[in-house]
């Protein structure tokens, strides 16, 4: 028999790193498909301020960046009523509740996680405790939301199993508490490379040629799409394992006009890599152009931006009370009057 009951809908967490250049790599394999996701699920984006302080930050610039990142996110489709974007800072249960998971971590699991070893090694001279304990700090932002999707890079697999080994360690012990959360992965075939590296994937990290940012002005993306490496053949075909450079711009192209590749490369037959170019740079422009429009106007007008952080924090702030209460009440923490 057919029943009314609308189905719960699932709870999908992300955190973002406020360090302002999302890519279009960012925005091809995240941001984009957000915009889908926002009427049939939960959607929670925290702005990741508490993590991003585990290497030494200008506070000045971290303060700006976090509302640079909430705006390009609002800017790139993300309705700030649907969705949940706030900063992390703002919801101090992300900290009361690593607290909590901290003594349910052993150091022998935070000691091989790859992101810390790598960082001690690139951070030598501030090895901190906050560096170690990163990924229950991540574990809590997660879990506090009960999320049952957390779409992640293939860099965060680990993080998310130690995070889903906490819960289930957790949960066994005191029942079933935490949903135990599962990686939402991107489609294959939208991963976006380095346009000077096309093996590697594209990355704000690297040098800034390598990479086109949502807010990248406009020179900018025409000089490093004109400089992005190709090939000698000269040939306009998809084929990724030989012809990296060609097959990244192709599918950029694709990506930003909905078109399938098969068809962007019978637009360009028969002519050269000039107007390959051409035709990613105008894609390219014509996506982002009017997404900066709307960041500029976003930032240019903070009180209406404070506002949707001040009110998404407090909604944020409901749903991790929630969840506390219950954990500390588990844990044996004393009820309050
Ligand atoms: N560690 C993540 C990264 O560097 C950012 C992050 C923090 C995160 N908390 C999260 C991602 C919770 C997903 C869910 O990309």
């Amino acid at each position: 028999m057919e029943t009314n009951t609308p189905e719960v809908k699932k709870t999908i967490f992300s955190g973002i790193q406020p360090s302002g250049s999302l890519t279009i790599g960012n925005y091809i394999g995240a941001l984009r498909n957000f915009t889908l996701l926002q009427d049939d699920y939960n959607c929670i984006y925290c702005v990741v301020d508490m993590h991003a302080i585990t290497v030494r930050q200008d506070p000045a610039q971290l303060r700006r960046r976090c509302l640079e990142v909430a705006a390009t996110y609002i800017a790139c489709g993300l309705d700030p009523k649907k969705n949940i974007i706030y900063c992390q800072s703002h919801v101090s249960g992300h900290a009361e509740l690593a607290w909590i998971l901290n003594c349910f971590t052993y150091m022998g699991e935070l000691s091989r996680m790859t992101q810390y070893k790598d960082k001690c090694a690139r951070h030598a001279d501030n090895i901190n405790a906050g560096l170690f304990d990163y990924p229950v700090l991540m574990a809590a932002d997660i879990l506090l939301y009960q999320a049952d999707l957390v779409p992640i890079g293939a860099d965060q697999k680990q993080h998310l199993e130690l995070t889903r080994n906490i819960a289930q360690r957790f949960n066994s012990i005191y029942g079933d508490v935490f949903t135990v959360p599962e990686g939402y992965f991107g489609k294959v075939g939208s991963r976006i490379m380095s346009l000077q590296e096309p093996t590697r994937k594209m990355s704000k990290s690297d040098p800034d040629e390598c990479y086109i940012a949502i807010l990248d002005p406009e020179d900018a993306i025409r000089r490093k799409i004109k400089r992005a490496v190709t090939d000698s053949d000269g040939e306009i075909r998809y084929d990724p394992e030989n012809k990296p450079g060609v097959s990244n711009l192709l599918s950029i192209i694709a990506a930003m006009s909905g078109q399938e590749i098969d068809s962007v490369v019978s637009d360009l037959q028969g002519q050269g890599y000039g107007a390959l170019k051409n035709r990613c740079t105008e894609v390219v422009l014509d996506t982002l152009l009017p997404i900066q429009a709307e960041h500029a106007r976003l930032m240019a007008d903070k009180g209406y931006l404070q506002s949707i952080l001040d009110e998404n924090a407090q909604r944020a702030n409901h749903l991790a009370q929630k969840t506390l209460r219950k954990i500390q009440k588990k844990v044996g923490f004393a009820a309050r009057g």
